[in-house]
């Protein structure tokens, strides 16, 4: 797989520390939840690896749905307009929702789809984040469940891309992204 030269990237969360800390958010949930069913819809495709990873550390009735919105595309910035590219397969009301993403920026793509979901009158709305970066935010939004709140720098593996490579990557990376955009 290419990847960028050893300079430009640096480990920020060690896959250790990241199935630490995806166990004690599933443990809260468990909590939160007790005899109850938690219906998880991912954010595609950055929530993959986190939502299977959190999901099988549940000890509750689960199910999973997946939901796709229009992206960053292969940039780093937002468009700011999030569309639905990829709709749920089932109804969500009445159910315990729990929104799953990789990572909460702007927060413009979880404010659009907490408004979305909300008009299915699901029994309960929540969001789990494995990050959250609450510099960059544009929209008021708070995430449930966080797994770690990062600086403002740009960060690939464990489901999050830049231009779709380095999902793969079991560490949570810093990308140095050089200054004119090319891609490393
Ligand atoms: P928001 O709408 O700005 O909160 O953007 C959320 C989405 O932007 C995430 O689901 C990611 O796909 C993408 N994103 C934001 N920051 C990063 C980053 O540092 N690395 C990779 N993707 C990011
Ligand atoms: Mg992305």
């Amino acid at each position: 797989m290419p990847i960028a030269r050893p300079e430009e990237r640096e480990i920020l969360i060690r896959r250790a520390a990241i199935e630490k800390r995806v166990r004690d958010v599933a443990r809260r949930i468990d909590r939160d939840f007790k005899g109850q069913r938690v219906h998880l819809i991912g954010v595609l495709k950055g929530a993959c690896i986190f939502l299977s990873d959190l999901v099988r550390e549940i000890n509750l009735e689960t199910s999973i749905d997946f939901i796709a919105v229009s992206s960053y595309g292969r940039g780093k910035e937002s468009s700011g307009q999030v569309r639905v590219l990829k709709d749920l397969d089932s109804s969500i009301a009445g159910l315990n929702v729990i929104l799953v993403e990789d990572i909460l920026d702007t927060g413009l793509t979880i404010n659009y789809l907490l408004r979305v979901l909300r008009q299915r009158r699901p029994r309960t709305l929540r969001v789990a984040a494995l990050l959250d970066k609450p510099s960059r935010r544009l929209k008021p939004v708070k995430a449930d469940y966080v797994g770690f709140k990062i600086p403002n720098k740009f960060v690939v593996g464990y489901g999050l891309d830049y231009g779709e490579r380095y999902r793969n990557l079991k560490d949570v990376w810093v990308l140095h992204l050089p200054a004119d955009g090319k891609e490393p």
